[in-house]
């Protein structure tokens, strides 16, 4: 086993997170401009540069390695590169293979997943009501949707959903979310909305703490602190009436960067050390400089030693400019 990379303040960073591509089908409203100018396509990543970088992480320590976008799963031959990082798997040197999907796809892909040796995914969903569904995503059809996770689970897979709590648009809706999610067995966590990307003044009344989302689940159930982690930054609550679990992700009330364990690589190869943070390490110059991985190791260890301690996502109040300017497509959530 390859000794894990440890950054700067004693963490060990074992999980890689890899945005395939920056488009994406849907354009959620806290997400993406309605009119997002993508990337030319010949500045993406080739997936042979994709699975060499995935691997050079592998090698170095990398337990973990989740598949994000824009939507993974709109990448044209996305499954060519599931298929080839599933060795890594076999071989025993990753733990697990997963990926973060709108789950617009999801029907056709599922079994395909499951055979590449994905047992676990988290599919993003806000609501359960097709008309706000298309509102938020502005034109994403809910069905497709429900059907994507009824096929991932039918296949065998794991599915956690992820919903982001919006004031006034799903809030009402949580606890029926909740019921829904763990009546098919599965978890779901809600995320606080950040200030990523120049879309602010709409997702600036859109926050709602998840304090309070919390209080409000108490006041109808009982709800037990678990001890259950994923390494991701959901905490999580088992719901003694259901049985079933809910995660809070909580960015903006409480910070979890203390025990951060991971990175992001961008499309086009940029290593971004910290989803809040704008420093960032360019790996295609050392990926495509030499055949041999030597330049690319020392680039990646030269980026871990400078990891930031942890996010401050503010706003300029002057400006209303969010501190990071980058939209959460681009560095994958
Ligand atoms: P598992 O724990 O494996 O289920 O996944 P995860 O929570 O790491 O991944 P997921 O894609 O479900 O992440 C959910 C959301 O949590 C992301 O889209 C982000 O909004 C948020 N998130 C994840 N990691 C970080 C982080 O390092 N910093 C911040 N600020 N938010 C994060
Ligand atoms: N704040 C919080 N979550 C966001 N997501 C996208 N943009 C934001 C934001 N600004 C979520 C998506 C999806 C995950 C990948 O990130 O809803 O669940
Ligand atoms: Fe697409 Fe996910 Fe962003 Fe929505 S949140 S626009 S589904 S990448």
């Amino acid at each position: 086993k390859p000794a894990p990379m440890i950054d700067p303040f004693g963490r060990t960073i074992d999980y890689l997170r890899v945005s395939v591509t920056d488009r994406c089908d849907f354009r959620c409203v806290y997400c993406m401009a309605e009119n997002m100018t993508f990337l030319p396509k010949k500045d993406l990543l080739s997936l042979e540069e994709l699975d060499r970088l995935c691997s050079a992480f592998i090698a170095k320590g990398t337990r973990k390695l989740r598949l994000t976008g824009g939507e993974p799963l709109v990448r044209k031959e996305v499954m060519t590169l599931f298929r080839s990082l599933s060795r890594h798997l076999d071989s025993g040197a990753l733990d697990e293979l997963t990926l973060t999907t709108n789950g617009s796809q999801l029907k056709r892909h599922a079994a395909d997943l499951a055979a590449c040796g994905v047992r676990r995914i988290n599919v993003s969903l806000d609501t359960l009501d097709a008309d706000k569904f298309r509102t938020i995503t502005r034109w994403g059809n809910l069905q497709d949707v429900l059907d994507g996770i009824d096929a991932a689970l039918a296949a065998g897979i794991h599915v956690k959903i992820n919903a982001v709590a919006l004031k006034g648009v799903n809030e009402a809706e949580i606890e029926d979310l909740i019921i829904w999610a763990h009546g098919k067995g599965m978890d779901i966590s809600f995320i606080e909305v950040m200030p990523l990307g120049d879309i602010e003044p709409l997702r600036l009344d859109q926050y709602l703490p998840l304090s309070v989302v919390r209080a409000r689940l108490m006041d109808r159930w009982t709800l037990q602190e678990s001890s259950y982690r994923t390494g991701g930054p959901a905490r999580y609550v088992t719901v003694s009436e259901t049985g079933g679990r809910v995660g809070f992700i909580t960015p903006m009330t409480h910070n979890f960067c203390e025990s951060c364990n991971r990175v992001r690589i961008t499309c086009t190869g940029t290593l971004y050390m910290c989803l809040g943070q704008d420093d960032a390490a360019d790996l295609r110059a050392p990926l495509r400089a030499s055949e041999a991985d030597d330049l690319l190791y020392s680039a990646i260890d030269q980026a871990i030693s400078r990891k930031p301690k942890g996010h401050d996502f503010v706003i300029d109040r002057r400006t209303n400019r969010p501190s990071v300017t980058r939209h959460m497509s681009t560095t994958g959530g």
